[in-house]
């Protein structure tokens, strides 16, 4: 039994969620086949895995680099049920950031969330979230996808300066595959399903001390055309999870839900703090 075979996934799971599961060697998208899968009748809790992603997608339409064997590439299926508002799903992400953050092993350094949907360590990217949903009627149906850069020691290119992974800030290596999604997964149940009944207010403390945004000054835009972007302080989560911003040029907060915010480098120039 090899932990970081994803084909045997079931022989590490301890919870509910995770079964069915599907795994490929190679996927478009893992997101694809779960959203696939979800019109086909998979149920809440299914998972799909994959070695490698050929169109791997980020937030914001980015392309997610998947290459084979290195990073866990997943996508969980949620069927919640009725949501009540159902704006109170917008902060689904924030509760799985919790949720993988705590099914990580112990690192060199504490795993931060970047609002909304990145895990970051030491500054750079370990992970991001990608929730789609379509809604039957009243009812929602979700795919939860999530990469975490797993083995990788090296990063090349655009993700050389940006980027981490699981084996960069852990002596003797990363934990396999297999065994390291079947922690996240048990952990993804104990954030989502109390979120689920109680929005995120459930999930509130545990998120906020280990949100990197928070009290920092940031920039709220398209990270693409940072011309455009607003600067100023993030200064709390509302009920929905949503960002408040107050501008640095006066004037009232504003709130973001779905925008790029990223942190503002220092006002003289220097390095870039942001690695996603
Ligand atoms: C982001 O940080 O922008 C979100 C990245 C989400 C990537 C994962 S990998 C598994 C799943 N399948 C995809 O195509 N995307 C998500």
């Amino acid at each position: 039994m090899s932990a970081d075979d994803l084909r045997e996934l079931s022989t590490w799971l301890r919870g509910g969620y995770g079964r069915p599961h599907e795994h490929h060697a190679a996927l478009s998208s893992t997101n694809d086949r779960a959203l696939e899968w979800l019109r086909e009748g998979a149920p809440h809790g299914a998972v799909v895995t994959a070695d490698a992603q050929t169109a791997g997608r980020g937030r914001r339409g980015r392309a997610w680099f998947s290459p084979p064997g290195q990073s866990l590439y997943a996508s969980l299926v949620l069927r919640p049920g009725p949501v009540e508002p159902p704006g109170r799903l917008g902060a689904l992400g924030l509760a799985v950031g919790v949720g993988l953050r705590e099914g990580l092993p112990s690192l060199s350094a504490p795993v931060q969330l970047k609002w909304p949907n990145d895990l970051r360590v030491a500054g750079r990217k370990l992970g991001g979230i990608l929730c789609e949903s379509r809604w039957v009627g009243e009812v929602p149906e979700v795919v939860v996808g999530f990469g975490i850069n797993v083995h990788a020691r090296e990063f090349t290119g655009p993700l050389a300066a940006v980027a981490t992974s699981v084996a960069r800030h852990r002596e003797g290596g990363a934990p396999g595959r297999a065994e390291l999604l079947a922690a996240l997964l048990v952990a993804l149940e104990g954030a989502v399903e109390p979120f689920l009944r109680g929005g995120f207010a459930a999930v509130r403390e545990r998120y906020v001390p280990w949100c990197e945004t928070l009290g920092r000054e940031a920039l709220v835009g398209d990270q693409a055309a940072p011309e455009g972007a607003r600067r100023g302080v993030a200064e709390r989560l509302d009920e929905d999870g949503a960002l408040w911003v107050r501008p640095a040029d006066g004037g009232p907060a504003f709130r973001v839900e779905s925008s790029d915010v990223w942190l503002a480098p220092p006002s003289e120039p220097g390095p870039r703090e942001d690695g996603g």
